[in-house]
Protein backbone atom coordinates (compact mmCIF):
# COMPACT_ATOMS: atom_id res chain seq x y z
CA UNK A 1 0.00 0.00 0.00
CA UNK A 2 1.38 3.73 -0.95
CA UNK A 3 0.06 6.31 1.98
CA UNK A 4 0.79 9.74 3.11
CA UNK A 5 2.15 9.59 6.84
CA UNK A 6 1.31 12.82 8.71
CA UNK A 7 2.12 13.63 11.97
CA UNK A 8 0.37 17.17 13.12
CA UNK A 9 -0.72 19.17 16.30
CA UNK A 10 -1.83 22.86 14.72
CA UNK A 11 -2.49 21.49 11.09
CA UNK A 12 0.48 23.23 8.90
CA UNK A 13 2.12 19.46 8.33
CA UNK A 14 -1.89 18.13 7.57
CA UNK A 15 -2.46 20.63 5.08
CA UNK A 16 0.51 19.46 3.77
CA UNK A 17 0.00 16.43 3.68
CA UNK A 18 -3.36 16.60 2.32
CA UNK A 19 -2.24 18.41 -0.91
CA UNK A 20 0.10 15.65 -1.31
CA UNK A 21 -2.35 13.31 -1.03
CA UNK A 22 -4.43 14.61 -3.54
CA UNK A 23 -1.71 14.89 -6.03
CA UNK A 24 -0.24 11.24 -5.65
CA UNK A 25 -3.53 9.46 -5.01
CA UNK A 26 -2.06 7.92 -1.70
CA UNK A 27 -4.10 7.04 0.81
CA UNK A 28 -4.02 9.76 3.85
CA UNK A 29 -2.80 7.92 7.38
CA UNK A 30 -2.06 9.85 11.09
CA UNK A 31 1.48 8.07 11.98
CA UNK A 32 0.21 7.63 16.01
CA UNK A 33 -3.09 5.66 14.86
CA UNK A 34 -1.59 3.63 12.51
CA UNK A 35 -3.02 -0.01 12.41
CA UNK A 36 -0.74 -1.13 9.38
CA UNK A 37 3.15 -0.47 9.43
CA UNK A 38 4.15 -2.03 6.50
CA UNK A 39 3.93 -0.24 3.27
CA UNK A 40 5.53 0.29 -0.37
CA UNK A 41 5.73 3.67 -0.99
CA UNK A 42 5.14 6.47 1.61
CA UNK A 43 5.34 10.23 2.29
CA UNK A 44 6.26 11.25 5.35
CA UNK A 45 5.39 14.76 6.72
CA UNK A 46 5.72 15.92 10.26
CA UNK A 47 6.77 18.95 12.35
CA UNK A 48 10.39 19.95 13.69
CA UNK A 49 10.82 20.51 17.33
CA UNK A 50 14.12 21.90 18.63
CA UNK A 51 15.39 21.53 15.30
CA UNK A 52 15.16 17.87 15.79
CA UNK A 53 12.63 14.66 15.12
CA UNK A 54 9.96 15.27 18.24
CA UNK A 55 10.67 12.53 20.81
CA UNK A 56 7.10 11.25 20.79
CA UNK A 57 7.44 10.27 16.88
CA UNK A 58 10.51 8.47 17.00
CA UNK A 59 9.87 4.89 17.85
CA UNK A 60 7.00 5.04 15.68
CA UNK A 61 9.12 6.65 12.53
CA UNK A 62 11.71 3.38 13.37
CA UNK A 63 8.79 0.74 13.71
CA UNK A 64 8.11 1.77 9.97
CA UNK A 65 8.44 -0.93 7.31
CA UNK A 66 8.18 0.46 3.74
CA UNK A 67 10.35 0.74 0.44
CA UNK A 68 10.65 4.05 -0.39
CA UNK A 69 9.69 7.20 1.52
CA UNK A 70 9.90 11.11 0.51
CA UNK A 71 10.54 12.81 3.75
CA UNK A 72 8.58 16.21 4.14
CA UNK A 73 9.38 18.04 7.17
CA UNK A 74 7.53 21.63 8.68
CA UNK A 75 9.04 23.89 10.34
CA UNK A 76 8.55 27.40 11.96
CA UNK A 77 11.04 29.29 10.24
CA UNK A 78 13.32 29.79 13.08
CA UNK A 79 15.82 26.63 12.34
CA UNK A 80 15.37 23.29 10.61
CA UNK A 81 18.80 21.52 11.70
CA UNK A 82 19.64 19.02 10.08
CA UNK A 83 16.57 16.87 10.65
CA UNK A 84 16.44 15.02 7.02
CA UNK A 85 19.81 13.60 7.86
CA UNK A 86 18.50 12.37 11.66
CA UNK A 87 15.07 11.25 10.37
CA UNK A 88 16.88 9.06 7.71
CA UNK A 89 19.19 7.24 10.13
CA UNK A 90 15.92 6.28 12.50
CA UNK A 91 14.14 4.91 9.30
CA UNK A 92 14.24 1.55 8.57
CA UNK A 93 13.93 1.82 4.25
CA UNK A 94 15.25 3.65 1.02
CA UNK A 95 14.71 7.82 1.73
CA UNK A 96 14.89 9.06 -1.87
CA UNK A 97 14.53 12.61 -1.23
CA UNK A 98 13.85 15.21 1.61
CA UNK A 99 12.28 18.76 2.07
CA UNK A 100 12.21 21.56 4.34
CA UNK A 101 8.81 23.51 4.27
CA UNK A 102 8.62 26.76 6.03
CA UNK A 103 5.59 26.90 8.30
CA UNK A 104 3.32 29.13 10.74
CA UNK A 105 5.05 28.49 13.81
CA UNK A 106 2.86 27.18 16.44
CA UNK A 107 3.31 30.12 18.98
CA UNK A 108 2.82 32.93 16.76
CA UNK A 109 -0.47 33.61 16.48
CA UNK A 110 -0.18 36.18 13.70
CA UNK A 111 2.49 34.39 11.55
CA UNK A 112 1.25 33.33 8.26
CA UNK A 113 0.26 29.66 7.48
CA UNK A 114 1.39 28.04 5.06
CA UNK A 115 -0.24 28.37 1.46
CA UNK A 116 2.56 27.89 -1.94
CA UNK A 117 0.76 24.37 -2.38
CA UNK A 118 1.86 24.44 -6.08
CA UNK A 119 5.01 24.60 -5.28
CA UNK A 120 4.60 21.19 -3.64
CA UNK A 121 4.23 19.54 -6.68
CA UNK A 122 8.08 18.44 -7.67
CA UNK A 123 8.07 17.33 -4.00
CA UNK A 124 5.41 14.76 -5.29
CA UNK A 125 7.40 13.45 -8.28
CA UNK A 126 10.70 12.75 -5.77
CA UNK A 127 9.01 9.52 -5.57
CA UNK A 128 9.73 8.00 -8.86
CA UNK A 129 13.54 7.82 -7.76
CA UNK A 130 14.81 5.13 -6.73
CA UNK A 131 18.28 5.80 -5.56
CA UNK A 132 19.09 6.62 -1.61
CA UNK A 133 19.16 10.72 -1.48
CA UNK A 134 21.99 12.46 -0.19
CA UNK A 135 21.01 15.56 2.31
CA UNK A 136 24.03 18.39 2.43
CA UNK A 137 24.45 18.18 6.40
CA UNK A 138 23.03 21.49 7.77
CA UNK A 139 23.79 23.06 11.45
CA UNK A 140 22.23 22.31 14.44
CA UNK A 141 22.32 24.30 17.53
CA UNK A 142 24.39 21.87 20.08
CA UNK A 143 22.05 22.93 22.90
CA UNK A 144 18.65 22.75 21.26
CA UNK A 145 17.35 19.37 22.55
CA UNK A 146 18.76 20.06 26.25
CA UNK A 147 16.48 19.48 28.91
CA UNK A 148 12.97 19.65 26.57
CA UNK A 149 10.98 19.15 29.85
CA UNK A 150 12.22 21.79 31.62
CA UNK A 151 12.33 24.20 28.34
CA UNK A 152 8.46 22.89 27.92
CA UNK A 153 7.24 24.28 31.48
CA UNK A 154 9.50 27.31 31.47
CA UNK A 155 8.74 29.03 28.02
CA UNK A 156 5.22 28.09 27.46
CA UNK A 157 2.48 28.22 29.68
CA UNK A 158 -1.05 26.24 29.08
CA UNK A 159 -3.85 27.47 31.50
CA UNK A 160 -7.52 26.95 31.13
CA UNK A 161 -9.84 29.98 31.74
CA UNK A 162 -13.45 30.34 32.62
CA UNK A 163 -14.78 28.94 29.45
CA UNK A 164 -13.76 25.34 30.93
CA UNK A 165 -17.03 23.31 31.22
CA UNK A 166 -14.56 20.66 32.50
CA UNK A 167 -16.16 18.66 29.16
CA UNK A 168 -12.93 16.27 28.84
CA UNK A 169 -12.68 17.33 24.59
CA UNK A 170 -9.03 17.75 25.63
CA UNK A 171 -8.58 14.62 27.45
CA UNK A 172 -9.09 12.87 23.87
CA UNK A 173 -6.79 14.54 21.79
CA UNK A 174 -3.79 14.12 24.04
CA UNK A 175 -3.11 11.83 26.72
CA UNK A 176 -1.13 15.04 28.77
CA UNK A 177 -4.14 16.94 29.43
CA UNK A 178 -7.17 16.30 31.60
CA UNK A 179 -9.81 19.26 32.14
CA UNK A 180 -7.56 21.46 30.87
CA UNK A 181 -4.29 20.47 33.44
CA UNK A 182 -1.28 19.57 31.31
CA UNK A 183 0.95 16.78 33.00
CA UNK A 184 4.61 16.96 33.43
CA UNK A 185 4.88 15.04 29.83
CA UNK A 186 3.07 17.79 27.90
CA UNK A 187 5.49 19.42 25.02
CA UNK A 188 3.47 22.12 24.88
CA UNK A 189 2.64 21.64 20.95
CA UNK A 190 -0.65 23.69 21.50
CA UNK A 191 -3.36 20.50 20.32
CA UNK A 192 -5.39 20.76 22.85
CA UNK A 193 -5.55 24.37 22.16
CA UNK A 194 -7.09 24.41 18.99
CA UNK A 195 -9.04 21.50 19.73
CA UNK A 196 -11.09 22.96 22.43
CA UNK A 197 -14.65 23.36 21.36
CA UNK A 198 -15.29 25.88 23.89
CA UNK A 199 -11.83 28.02 23.50
CA UNK A 200 -10.90 27.39 27.09
CA UNK A 201 -7.34 27.41 26.91
CA UNK A 202 -4.76 29.99 26.16
CA UNK A 203 -0.83 29.83 26.10
CA UNK A 204 1.71 32.06 27.17
CA UNK A 205 5.16 32.45 26.05
CA UNK A 206 8.43 33.55 28.50
CA UNK A 207 9.89 36.94 27.33
CA UNK A 208 12.81 35.15 26.15
CA UNK A 209 10.79 32.51 24.22
CA UNK A 210 8.57 35.55 23.12
CA UNK A 211 12.10 37.46 21.89
CA UNK A 212 13.45 34.78 20.44
CA UNK A 213 10.80 34.30 18.16
CA UNK A 214 10.97 37.83 16.97
CA UNK A 215 14.12 36.61 14.58
CA UNK A 216 12.33 34.26 12.74
CA UNK A 217 13.83 34.31 8.81
CA UNK A 218 12.34 34.86 6.10
CA UNK A 219 12.76 31.41 3.82
CA UNK A 220 11.57 28.87 1.04
CA UNK A 221 10.90 25.54 0.63
CA UNK A 222 13.89 23.68 0.61
CA UNK A 223 14.61 20.16 -1.63
CA UNK A 224 17.05 17.59 -1.96
C1 LIG B 1 7.73 22.07 20.94
C2 LIG B 1 7.94 22.78 19.62
C3 LIG B 1 9.23 22.99 19.15
C4 LIG B 1 9.44 23.64 17.91
N1 LIG B 1 10.72 23.80 17.47
C5 LIG B 1 10.94 24.45 16.30
C6 LIG B 1 12.26 24.66 15.83
O1 LIG B 1 13.25 24.19 16.40
N2 LIG B 1 12.43 25.40 14.68
C7 LIG B 1 11.37 25.92 14.00
O2 LIG B 1 11.59 26.61 13.00
N3 LIG B 1 10.09 25.70 14.40
C8 LIG B 1 9.85 24.98 15.52
N4 LIG B 1 8.56 24.74 15.95
C9 LIG B 1 7.43 25.16 15.08
C10 LIG B 1 6.82 23.99 14.28
O3 LIG B 1 7.83 23.18 13.73
C11 LIG B 1 5.96 24.53 13.12
O4 LIG B 1 5.10 25.50 13.54
C12 LIG B 1 5.23 23.37 12.43
O5 LIG B 1 4.87 23.74 11.13
C13 LIG B 1 4.00 22.93 13.19
O6 LIG B 1 3.41 21.85 12.50
P1 LIG B 1 2.00 21.21 12.90
O7 LIG B 1 0.99 22.33 12.82
O8 LIG B 1 1.77 20.19 11.87
O9 LIG B 1 2.14 20.65 14.27
C14 LIG B 1 8.33 24.10 17.16
C15 LIG B 1 7.03 23.87 17.65
C16 LIG B 1 6.83 23.23 18.86
C17 LIG B 1 5.43 22.99 19.35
Amino acid sequence: MNAVIYWSNTGESLKVAKYIAEKSGYELCELMTLKEKNFDDIFLVFPIHYQSVPTTIEPVLKSLKFHKAVVVLTYGKMSHGDVLNETQKILQGTVVGGSYIPCKHTYLLNDISFNEFEKLDDIVSMVNRDTEAIFVRQKRNPFAKVLPNTRHRLSVKIYKNDKCINCGECGKVCSHINNGVVDKQCIRCLKCVISCPHEALNFELSPLLEDYLKKQKKCEIEMF
